[in-house]
């Protein structure tokens, strides 16, 4: 089977079960300071979740681009990805447990042909906040799943979310697939046997996860369900390696052929692989997006740097000495996904160019820090100046035979990561899930600023972002000078003129091409979407009516009079990427 079989499958099963289905959103949340990227299917959804109403309905499906990068240092075994696709499904206080769990067994029995006597489940066993899922139990057993095959486990396993630090999350239900074509599966599901791997995972969502840490029931009963793209395509393909589908394998051979080394050489050797792999990749999907993500010392750049330099470091491991190799990889995870996200090639030329700088980039700070190493530098400076990981250090020491104090180092190391830890504590007061009034207002005051924007500096504006926590605004639009103070004051007369004259928000729902029509501003990633929700601020949509002083495409929330907002004031100005400048804004 194919991945592009699997995702056809998923999507046309649920759509016979009435889902409509919805386009990936971007890798980078919009409105969301909690989470750099987004990390599961839900992610975008979670307005809906909390009870925003869909423009699609209350039942919902996808292939949803994900990054997470917990676990980046744990990369390198054989299931572990920074960048994956989660097929999902939804029901926004529509179906619960039992028509989830009677679909998730419908698909993977009938569609993809998975015996049952390879599949077990686990469910949540209860605690203080929420009881045995005996409900699930019972669904499980009448669709012909022996109870030997269901683990009670606890919250640790079977409990999902939320995906920031606040939100929507519940008791999940997860499947198991017995990968092991030369042994039967055992009687009993022993969920510690490696050879049971997680396939897919359902989640009743049915608590909102609030900021002192309580969980609050939600106003509806939500489904949430996810299932990783490359592991079952691994494991439906009879593989016990998902670097051996034909979404890594081509750039494996890749690297085989750069390095001249074979996969399976050594243990050691197959990891440097697929660090390699998986780290170009999330690179390159990073960058793909629409966000003008580029490698820098910042938020998502940082993470971007990082990856890049950590393939390059597994690249020197396996002595690639050929110049701006990344590029090569990178060559073809764009032409293997081009297909399914036409963002790759729309942005090859963006994305090629960055990883051959951020190369050379390394490569001058690489020589430095390597001066600096020869001098005796100590370890954490050479991390926390040069960026060498202590793996390279340690390596680098060994050939010259030289010490690394490491208790030294994790000492540093550990003081280093509570500061970044406070630093990085504000970035998590709230998220898609805060629909506190700040939020809602800054919310709002961000679309009269784009609307002014496009008024004072021209129609060439667009929003490349927006981050919003209850206390401030930041917005990033498309613009290449820095804005002089007129312009600045402008902007926010017009802002504040509009907050004055108390207007309407108005809600609508309509096509998407009936939105684009009317000159509605927003992001269109819509491949599939049909109905979306317009914010209109002033006038009407009606003929021969005052125009809007603002349309956008959004989910939502906003407040309903403009003249709730208060004063509206820039505080910053300033560069954010190549072509695009930032705006820091308050209302008072
Ligand atoms: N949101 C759930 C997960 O990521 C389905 O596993």
């Amino acid at each position: 089977m194919t991945s592009q079989e699997i995702r056809q499958k998923y999507l046309d099963f649920f759509k016979s079960k009435n889902h409509a289905i919805i386009p990936s959103a971007s890798l980078i949340p919009e409105n969301d300071p909690t989470t750099l990227f987004i990390s599961a299917g839900m992610h975008p959804l979670v307005p809906f979740l909390m009870g925003e109403k869909h423009p699609q309905g209350n039942r919902l499906a996808s292939v949803q681009k994900c990054i997470r990068t917990i676990d980046i240092d744990e990369v390198g075994n054989a299931y572990h990805h920074t960048f994956f696709e989660m097929l999902g499904n939804w029901s926004l206080g529509d179906y619960f447990k039992k028509q989830a769990i009677e679909w998730s067994f419908e698909f993977l029995t009938k569609y993809l042909d998975i015996p049952i006597e390879r599949l077990a489940v686990s469910v949540f066993e209860g605690d203080e906040n929420a009881h045995l899922d005996e409900e699930s139990i019972n669904i499980w057993k009448s669709v012909g799943i022996p109870e030997s095959r269901i683990a009670k486990l606890s919250k640790e396993d079977n409990w999902w979310g939320p995906a920031g630090q606040t939100g929507p999350c519940g008791p999940d239900t997860e499947m198991f697939y017995w990968n092991d074509d030369k042994e039967p599966a055992p009687k009993d599901f022993d969920p510690k046997n490696t050879r049971w791997v997680e396939i897919w995972n359902d989640v009743f969502m049915e608590y909102n996860k609030t900021a002192e840490g309580e969980y609050e029931p939600l106003k509806q009963k939500n489904v949430d369900t996810g299932m990783g793209i490359e592991r079952t395509l691994a494991v439906l393909n009879g593989l016990n390696d998902d670097y051996k589908t034909e979404l890594f394998i081509n750039q494996i051979n890749k690297v085989e052929e750069l390095s001249g080394k074979k996969y399976e050489e050594s243990e050691e050797i197959t990891k440097a692989m697929r660090i390699v792999a998986d780290h170009i990749k999330a690179s390159v999907f990073i960058m793909a997006d629409d966000k003008n993500i580029v490698p820098s010392n910042l938020d998502q750049g940082y993470v971007v740097r990082r990856l890049i330099r950590r393939a390059i470091r597994y690249g020197r491991m396996l002595n690639i000495d050929k110049e701006l190799w990344t590029r090569e990889i990178a060559r073809i995870v764009i032409k293997d996904y081009k297909e399914t996200y036409p963002e790759l090639e729309n942005n090859k030329e963006f994305i090629l160019n960055n990883l051959d700088e951020e190369e050379q980039k390394f490569k001058k700070t690489l020589e430095k820090g390597l001066r600096e190493f020869e001098k005796g530098a100590d370890a954490f400076v050479l991390f926390s100046t040069y960026g060498f990981p202590i793996e390279m250090t340690q390596e680098l020491a060994k050939e010259k035979g030289i010490e690394i104090d490491i208790e030294k180092f994790n000492e540093q190391m550990k003081k280093h990561q509570e500061l970044s830890r406070t630093a990085s504590a504000g970035k998590f007061k709230s998220g898609l899930a805060d629909d506190s009034e700040e939020t809602k207002k800054l919310h709002t005051a961000a679309h009269l600023l784009l609307a002014a924007l496009r008024k004072v500096l021209g129609e060439n504006v667009i929003q490349k972002g927006s981050n919003i926590t209850p206390e401030r605004l930041r917005f990033d639009f498309s613009h290449n000078e820095k804005l002089t103070d007129e312009q600045k004051q402008e902007v926010e007369k017009l802002v504040n003129e509009t907050i004055k004259e108390d207007l309407q928000v108005i809600c609508e729902e309509m096509s998407l091409d009936q939105a684009k029509e009317q000159g509605a501003m927003g992001i269109f990633e819509s491949k599939y979407g049909e109905k979306v929700k317009v914010y209109a601020i002033g006038g009407s949509s009606d003929a021969g009516s005052e125009p809007s002083f603002s349309r956008e495409i959004c989910a939502g929330p906003h407040v309903k009079h403009t003249g709730e907002l208060g004063y509206f004031k820039i505080t910053k100005e300033q560069s954010s990427s190549a072509g695009v400048r930032r705006i820091k804004a308050i209302l008072e």
